[in-house]
């Protein structure tokens, strides 16, 4: 009797383990989640949530497993590379047709640890020349102050006395991929509150662009107006300054920009913060691009001063890097 019992014991015990064994597996299955793929826009290194909320829907996203993408191009257009994730796709305005653009394939984006972005020994802030620095330039003590931006040791990126050059005539490395330089940011975020505090609205639209974002906003300008009109407005890939992470285009990017407030306080006071306007009014022939009141590139204090003050001395309000440096822009 007392051995059935125990046996009857046992069976059930045995029983009872093996049920529970099924359903942890079957649990377990059902709870691996695989995530992959990830979200990585130029507003992730923005931790300010109220500049976040300004700078939201901006830019260029790069996704190269997603399916998430979207880039502003450099006439206010909104170009749906495919449909945001987290939100309704924009509503096209009668001023950006291009939203209406069916989703295109991502380009594939270069794995950015195949590059090696240490910097050179170069020092930074070595200046860009030998001129003094002009007496109200701010110094590393100041609230202004902006270091010259990092220097990459890699061969094919054009440098003139530590400052990057990226034009018609100079181009950067498909593979270059440095994202948006955390100390050209960190002076927007002062300008943008020095602006704010005079009760002007300047947010960030655009900064880094990878070659291969560019690649496709370029060729879509192609198809719409044609290679010889793209050329004056956008940069073929591998010559935009965006991918450098040197570059922000503020605001809406497009003429209705000129002339505003804020367009009128940026060009007269970007330098202050180490950046210049980039393509100047009446500047073409020299930079290669027309007028855009929105694209400022940071050069850090130092330079920016002293093409500030070399400007006013030639009585040129908005001295190019060209003419500073002597050099060219255009296609070879
Ligand atoms: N709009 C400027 C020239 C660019 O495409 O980088
Ligand atoms: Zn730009």
């Amino acid at each position: 009797m007392n051995k059935k019992i125990v046996f009857a014991l046992l069976l059930t015990a045995l029983c009872s383990l093996s049920a529970c064994g099924n359903d942890d597996i079957g649990s377990l299955d059902d709870s691996v989640i695989v995530k992959q793929g990830t979200l990585n826009d130029d507003t992730e290194d923005v931790s300010d949530e109220n500049l976040q909320t300004k700078v939201s829907g901006y830019v260029v996203t790069e996704v190269p497993t997603t399916t998430v993408t979207s880039a502003t191009d450099e006439l206010g257009n909104i170009i749906a590379e495919t449909v945001p994730v987290e939100q309704p796709p924009e509503t096209p305005s009668p001023e950006t047709p291009e939203a209406e653009t069916p989703a295109k394939a991502v380009p594939e984006t270069p794995e950015p640890s195949v590059i090696d972005y240490t910097p050179s020994t170069a020092t930074p802030g070595t200046p860009a020349s030998t001129a003094v620095l002009p007496a109200d330039a701010p110094t590393e003590s100041d609230y202004n102050y902006g270091p010259a931006p990092m220097v990459y040791d890699i061969p094919g990126i054009k440098y003139i006395d530590n400052v990057l050059i990226a034009n018609k005539s100079y181009s950067l490395p498909a593979d270059f991929y440095p994202d948006l330089d955390q100390t050209c940011l960190n002076q927007f975020y002062k300008l943008q509150n020095d602006a704010s505090a005079v009760g002007l609205n300047i947010y960030l639209s655009s900064g880094f662009r990878s070659y291969e974002t560019q690649d496709y906003i370029y060729n879509d300008y192609v198809a719409r107006d044609g290679q010889e009109k793209a050329d004056t407005y956008s940069a073929r890939p591998g010559h935009s300054e965006h991918q450098s992470g040197l570059a922000i285009d503020v605001n809406q990017i497009d003429d209705t920009f000129i002339g505003t407030p804020e367009a009128i306080w940026l060009e007269a006071h970007c330098y202050e913060y180490g950046f210049i306007l980039r393509y100047p009014q009446s500047k073409q022939d020299i930079t290669g691009y027309k007028y855009e009141s929105w694209h400022i590139r940071y050069v850090g204090t130092d330079l920016s001063y002293k093409i500030h003050s070399k400007a006013v001395e030639m009585g040129d309000p908005y001295l190019t890097l060209e003419e500073y440096f002597g050099i060219d822009s255009y296609y070879h």
